[in-house]
């Protein structure tokens, strides 16, 4: 096998090299079938129990209560910012949105197409680096349902709670921190999350939605828009993504069998740490963006003096084996994305980088 590297990107990101162990070795063939997943049908014996074997890890991992459905679907978390306001907001209706970065925005921006999206909380003019605490929001009284992103992947500021809609249904885009700490599911109606980060490949989305939504569905809508059809055919309204949902599977086995998402916390909650440490200790040298009540343990962005010495230190860090730290283009900087499977000894190599690099040039 050829070195691996660590991985700081964003999304796709690293997977555990167990699981990908196990599927390089069931490649050719699962279960001696002698046949690959990627070659199999869907409507098959043998793809059964991998679709039931995901729905169940995820909903053994996160609690899910029977009164929701597990789909998979496909078009990103981004199709989720047109489905959800398509199938839940009519022309005259109002959504509220709270918008603490850029894929909040992006989301909004959908669902302006279809009625009333309404802006209850933005960080924009801060250059998104905090969250609202539940008490800072007022819901509209006739909302439809509110909409929050719970791990802001670009900015790294990621909510510490679950938001409470009092009564209004809670729409949450956790597409980067879902399955990296227990969360309260029934405090909302709906979560959605693209696979590429925490759960799996890219291609695939989780999406959590409660049966009284399902009710809400437009009738005539487009059938791969529209969630109760969806939902009815448990995710195989049309070829779903195979490959995807059988590596989720894997994913699933292995975060159990390491300790669930209890343990998943507490090593997130670990590796983020030392590494904001190492920040917080550089006198100045190093600027987190987030401020600290907000600090993602996912994605951990932060500046240097200078554009200059930031691509100093990303080249010097890909020098190290460390790939993957430039920040989004649109904020530019360092962005360590620390995912599920981001292994603790990758975050120390980078904080003795931080470190040396600080003392070299501050
Ligand atoms: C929080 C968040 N929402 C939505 C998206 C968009 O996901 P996709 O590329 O699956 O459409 C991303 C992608 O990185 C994200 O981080």
């Amino acid at each position: 096998m050829s070195r691996r590297i660590y991985n700081f990107s964003a999304g796709p990101a690293v997977l555990p090299v167990e699981v990908l162990e196990k599927a390089q070795s069931e490649m050719l063939s699962i279960n001696g079938i002698g046949m690959g997943v990627m070659e199999i049908s869907h409507r098959s014996k043998h793809f059964e129990p991998i679709l039931e074997g995901a729905i169940g890890g995820i909903r053994e991992l996160l609690g899910v209560p029977e009164n929701y459905k597990i789909l998979f679907l496909q078009g990103g978390a981004s199709l989720q910012f047109s489905m959800i306001p398509l199938n839940f907001l009519g022309k005259n209706e109002t959504a509220d949105y709270i918008i603490t970065g850029a894929w909040g925005k992006k989301a909004l921006k959908e669902a302006k197409r279809c009625g009333d999206a309404n802006v209850i909380f933005s960080t924009a003019n801060e250059n998104f680096k905090s969250v609202p605490t539940q008490e800072e929001l007022n819901f509209s009284q006739n909302a439809n349902y509110v909409h929050y992103t719970s791990n802001e992947t670009i900015e790294g500021v990621e909510f510490k709670y679950d938001l409470d809609g009092t009564g209004i249904p809670v729409v949450c885009d956790a597409s980067s921190n879902i399955l990296s700490k227990p969360i309260d599911v029934e405090k909302h109606a709906l979560i959605y999350a693209g696979a590429q980060k925490n759960i799996g490949p890219s291609g695939v989305t989780l999406v959590i939605i409660r049966d009284d939504l399902l009710e809400r569905v437009p009738a005539g809508q487009h059938s791969m828009l529209d969630y109760r059809a969806l939902a009815e055919h448990n995710s195989m309204l049309n070829t779903p993504n195979t490959w995807g949902i059988y590596i989720i599977n894997l994913v699933c086995e292995h975060i159990k069998k390491h300790g669930g998402l209890v343990e998943m916390e507490k090593k997130n909650e670990e590796k983020a740490k030392v590494l904001y440490n190492a920040i917080d200790a550089s006198d100045g040298f190093y600027r987190g963006h987030a401020e600290k009540s907000a600090r993602s343990l996912m994605n951990v962005t932060f500046r240097l003096p200078s554009e200059d010495l930031e691509k100093r230190f990303v080249s010097e860090a890909t020098a190290q084996g460390l790939d993957g730290l430039k920040g989004h283009r649109s904020v530019g900087g360092i962005r360590a994305s620390i995912y599920n499977a981001f292994p603790k000894q990758g975050v120390e190599k980078l904080v003795e980088l931080v470190k040396e690099f600080a003392q070299e040039n501050g």
